[in-house]
């Protein structure tokens, strides 16, 4: 079996170093040895999230995290702010949570801003906004830290959960400056790792609310979650294979330094825009919200996606093409994690030696 490289929105590449580094002999998981791993693995979240507080390990997918934000948390009712397919689904779990909540809806292609998040809020009818910093069906990146910071200014009392499940990693996120009460992502998109484990940073704002909260279950109760992270372990048996992986990915990151990183990412996000553009193709997203780690592009030349994404295939590569109700319309390309500037060009000349094959280009 020949895998294709991926050039999807998740699951993305995940290099040979750091799957072997994932390959380490099982340690038991109430030892000095294994804390002293997950010791290192916050510490590094700590770092690269720049904050003082918890970071959570789950090993579960992000959506189990969404779930966990919000049955920690909300009392009075929580106001989903929906701008593409997963900041609808966390609004779906929400619901199926049995919580008092809330959609407020934006386009598909916009950023939620500010002013809608204070729209909403102005009601007095939530005690809890849910968020998706980079909307991965759209490629919209929403600028949080503005969010945070007219949240924290003018609603002390209300909490701001975010998912970054497609951002971090590749852009810069600062968790107590900016004054969030979650931030999560799985690991499976700008991390480079296999999918199934998801990191989350805590407030202490966060913890408060959550030790006042009735029926969160087992599993996803911030306080159980934290009895064990004072011993530097998780209630469960962990993936111990994605904490080796974590540790590699941190150090990987340590010595290409985050803002090396974040860089890289912008640089290739820019190589991909110039790239649509130059075809004639459109960027899905309002201007100035465009993603970094990933491009949506409409699809207004009318290309055969499918086609493409067949011949790619054969060429051993991934194509996506496009997500929920804008696929055929849009495609994606990703550009993060392990994607370095030689793979997406390479990904971009095989692309345009496909649409030349297929007589889209002369
Ligand atoms: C923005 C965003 N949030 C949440 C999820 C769900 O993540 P997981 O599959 O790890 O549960 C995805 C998956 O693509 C996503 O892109």
């Amino acid at each position: 079996m020949i895998y294709p490289k991926l050039f999807i929105p998740g699951p993305t590449h995940v290099d040979d170093v750091t799957l072997q580094a994932m390959a380490q002999p099982q340690v038991g998981h109430r030892t000095a040895e294994y804390s002293e791993l997950q010791s290192a693995v916050v510490s590094g979240l700590q770092k690269l999230l720049v904050t003082e507080g918890r970071v959570f390990l789950f090993s579960n997918p992000a959506t189990g995290v969404w779930e966990a934000a919000v049955r920690n948390t909300v009392k009075k009712g929580a106001v989903n702010m929906v701008n593409g397919a997963f900041s609808a689904k966390w609004h779906t779990v929400t619901r199926a949570c049995g919580l008092p909540c809330e959609a407020v809806n934006v386009e598909w292609g916009s950023a939620i801003k500010p002013d809608d998040v204070d729209r909403a809020l102005a009601s007095g009818r939530y005690d809890v906004v849910t968020l998706v910093h980079n909307e991965t069906s759209t490629g919209v990146l929403s600028p949080v830290r503005k969010i945070a910071a007219m949240v924290r200014q003018k609603y002390p009392d209300v909490l701001l959960h975010v998912d970054a499940v497609s951002s971090m990693a590749g852009v810069e996120i600062r968790f107590d400056e900016w004054g969030l009460d979650t931030c999560f992502a799985s690991v499976q998109k700008a991390w480079g790792l296999p999918a199934g484990f998801t990191v989350c940073a805590v407030s202490e704002r966060c913890m408060e609310r959550s030790a006042a909260m009735e029926n969160k279950g087992y599993y996803f109760d911030f306080m159980v979650m934290d009895k064990f992270h004072q011993k530097m372990q998780t209630p469960a048996t962990p993936s111990i294979a994605h904490l080796h992986g974590l540790a590699k990915v941190l150090r990987d990151i340590d010595s290409e330094t985050p803002a090396g990183r974040n860089q890289r990412h912008m640089q290739l996000a820019k190589t991909a825009r110039a790239w649509a553009l130059k075809h004639g193709q459109q960027l899905f997203p309002e201007k100035g919200y465009e993603s970094v780690t990933m491009t949506t592009i409409r699809n207004v030349r009318d290309w055969p996606v499918q086609d493409i994404y067949d011949v790619l295939e054969t060429r051993g590569y991934r194509m996506d093409r496009g997500y929920g109700q804008i696929r055929g319309e849009t495609f994606r390309i990703a550009h993060m994690g392990n994607v370095m500037p030689d793979d997406l060009e390479e990904y971009l000349s095989q692309f345009d030696a496909v649409l030349k094959k297929l007589g889209v280009l002369q």
